[in-house]
């Protein structure tokens, strides 16, 4: 039995766990002026949403949203756990985000578009223009015979094309599959091709820290992986990052590349009624990596999604329709499907739409949007707070802007870092909520409710309303509640933002978010269904939970699901390379890196030259941010006698650690070899734990 000592909050954790994770914290209190004006302030909120009112309290989300027709059932569970929300009604994404806000906001400002170049104008886009511009788009998509059901996929930046086109999309029922804009040519072919797209939407360039890249060329090698795994492009609808002016230097090919600004012109003016559809018809497809090699594509749902990311983003990011709220994610990442897009929208938010990196030209760019433009709302994630940090501490000072709220997203973030988020970004009047959740689970899984409850550094906050996790050890049974002691987090329930399905693999998505703790796959009953999420969490005695990282070998790299399987795959298409292994190590900005290890086949030479073509592969098959850290040539991987690289013991090497006990593993030699080429002859072993999700790392097959 491991010794445990106490906390300041009387939680039991071992000392191991201590060691490897920041201590508990101390509270820090809403202001009583937020409080006064948030949206959700009554405490009975989680009676009203108990488990005993399950599934009937989510009508509230329901509710929320214009209906063309009323759904009949709240929860079709008859083919669990593929689980149906509001079923029986008819509704429109694009009619709740746009059309619904005409009357009372039409000349407000839905998106300001600001371009990195500092020296370019904002665009401000009203409510009547996103309506003009999605029907125009609309007009221009259907024009192409495209229909409710079929899969269109975008390749698309930070610019105010994209919701456009997604919200063109929603407006006929085609479904979109965003690839987020820095993925590679291949990654976004591969995605296609699993999603069966016969068109393509791309922007021809856009600037990303001060170079106005060519962006065509990667639809070129994506039409061509896509071709080459089986599914034909027929369209790649080009827009222009300045209408009328091609940026890109590589060819338009004819009878296949079109301008959208072009065509456009032909629809001018035109309307497309919001095609009502089933409340569970699919909405949009959103690619993330797991286990295997192979991305998987969450399937999310028209009602059931859009009902969720409307609540939440009313109730927890706190938006009314007054504020400027600021998401500074990525719309090719969940995040900003859910909250810079659908939730905002619904809510008739004005959302800044950020195109560059948020440190171009410098550290205080941030800042300055949001005091030009009067941003009341901000949402990063850790590795954005770690960077401006970083560049910048005393930036945010020379800035008049005030904020009232701000969230966190996509990484555990260290108290030191949420402190200086607070005390600097935040000025100490904003309040923080740490929103834990996933591209699978649409929405919010566990946050504080910011008007509700204290905030804690580095602990994400009780369960949301309606949502009721459980924590399982490896062998099934419940981790006591509020012990402090680690496990796999899973939901006992589901609930409305739930993924429907992984595209075209029904068997994954049961295998992987449910194969491990469902007991009777012919069960009916929700509570026999619930969700592994992928990741370990430990709950303390106050109930909040603190998040500790995949389980799944996927690296999270600054906010950023990166497979294992995938980044070896890259690596070993270079064809010198026998075997490749991969870990990550930790990072003061990002959190995490990929750092990789490789052997080379007999008879090649270690070579500078293959570290860089690893590198390249890495950068073609998936996009620069799988780029890593350091590429070790190794003589031989540890293995055990069985032949599996034990990865665990590359990972203790790469984060400078005491790799434990080896001997029995097939080569024991070898470890010492690598440790000296890694870290040095007289490296210190140093015996402090490694955070948990390194310390599993390797451990799924
Ligand atoms: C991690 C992003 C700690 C977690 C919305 C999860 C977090 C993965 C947090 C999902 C948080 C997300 N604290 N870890 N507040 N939010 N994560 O699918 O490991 O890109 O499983 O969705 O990010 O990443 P995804």
């Amino acid at each position: 039995m491991a010794k445990t000592v106490k906390t300041n909050e009387l939680t039991e954790v071992s000392e191991a766990q201590i060691a490897v994770h920041w201590k508990e914290e101390e509270y820090y209190q809403p202001s009583e002026k937020f409080k006064a004006q948030a949206n959700l302030r009554d405490q009975r909120i989680f009676e009203k949403f108990g488990l005993d009112k399950f599934p009937d309290c989510f009508k509230a989300y329901a509710d929320m949203l214009t209906w063309f027709e009323p759904y009949h059932t709240v929860l079709d569970t008859s083919n669990a756990p593929f689980w149906k929300w509001f079923v029986g009604g008819k509704i429109n994404a694009s009619h709740n985000c746009v059309d619904r806000n005409l009357a009372k906001y039409g000349s407000k400002a839905a998106f300001i578009f600001v371009p990195e170049p500092e020296a370019e104008q904002d665009a401000v886009i009203t409510y009547q223009d996103l309506y003009t511009r999605v029907n125009e788009m609309a007009a221009l998509l259907r024009g192409l015979g495209l229909k409710a059901g079929d899969r269109v996929t975008l390749h698309m930046p930070m610019v105010p094309e994209l919701p456009v086109t997604m919200l063109a999309c929603a407006r006929l029922g085609v479904i979109h599959s965003q690839v987020f804009g820095g993925f590679s040519g291949q990654a976004c072919g591969s995605r296609i091709q699993d999603s069966g797209s016969r068109v393509l939407i791309t922007m021809d360039s856009y600037w990303r820290n001060g170079t106005l890249g060519d962006h065509k060329a990667n639809a070129d090698i994506a039409v061509r992986t896509a071709q080459e795994l089986g599914q034909d492009v027929d369209k790649v609808l080009v827009w222009q990052r300045y209408p009328g002016k091609y940026s890109a230097k590589t060819p338009m090919v004819a009878g296949r590349d079109v301008f959208v600004n072009d065509l456009l012109k032909q629809h001018q003016g035109m309307n497309v009624d919001p095609v009502p559809l089933p409340g569970e018809a699919p909405l949009f497809l959103m690619y993330s990596s797991g286990t295997t090699g192979k991305p998987k594509g969450a399937q999310h749902g028209i009602a059931g999604y859009l009902s969720y990311v409307t609540a939440t983003s009313k109730w927890i990011l706190d938006i009314h329709p007054e504020d400027v709220y600021w998401c500074m994610a990525d719309i090719g990442w969940i995040t900003g499907h859910s909250y810079i897009v659908y939730g905002p929208l619904a809510n008739a938010a004005t959302s800044v739409l950020y195109e560059g990196v948020p440190t171009f030209p410098d550290a205080g760019r941030p800042w300055r949007i949001a005091e030009r433009l009067g941003v009341n709302i901000f949402h990063t994630a850790p590795t954005a707070v770690r960077m401006l940090r970083k560049l910048g501490p005393q930036e945010p000072r020379k800035y008049k802007y005030h904020f009232k709220s701000m969230t966190t997203v996509g990484e555990p973030i260290e108290p030191e870092a949420w402190r200086w988020y607070y005390d600097e970004v935040g000025k100490r009047e904003a309040v923080i909520t740490d929103t834990w959740w996933m591209t699978e689970t649409g929405g919010f899984l566990a946050t504080t409710v910011p008007a509700i409850h204290a905030m804690k550094p580095g602990s994400c906050g009780p369960a949301a309303p309606g949502i009721h996790p459980i924590i399982y050890d490896e062998t099934g049974a419940e981790v006591p509640k509020g012990s402090g002691r680690a496990g796999n987090i899973c939901i006992r329930n589901p609930w409305p933002g739930i993924m429907q399905t992984i595209w075209g693999d029904a068997d994954r998505y049961v295998k992987t978010y449910f194969g491990k703790y469902n007991k009777n796959p012919r069960s009916k009953d929700w509570r026999d269904w619930p969700f592994m999420c992928g990741d370990g969490a430990v709950q303390a005695a106050d109930g909040y939970y603190r998040i500790l990282g995949r389980i799944d070998d996927v690296i999270n790299v600054a906010g950023h699901r990166l497979g294992t399987k995938e980044i070896e795959s890259a690596c070993l298409t270079v064809p010198e390379v026998a075997e490749a292994a991969v870990v990550p190590v930790q990072d003061e900005v990002k959190g995490r890196v990929p750092e990789v290890y490789i052997a080379v086949k007999p008879g090649v030479q270690p070579s500078q030259d293959v570290i860089d073509r690893v590198i390249k592969a890495n950068e073609e098959v998936i996009g620069k941010i799988a780029r890593p850290k350091h590429v070790y040539i190794v003589p031989d991987m540890p293995k055990t006698r069985s032949g599996k690289i034990m990865r665990r013991v590359l990972a203790a090497i790469s984060n400078r650690r005491d790799v434990g006990d080896v001997t029995t593993l097939a080569n024991p030699d070898v470890v010492e070899q690598i440790r000296i080429m890694v870290q040095g002859k007289d490296a210190a072993k140093t015996q402090e734990e490694l955070p948990e999700d390194i310390a599993k790392f390797g451990q799924v097959e």
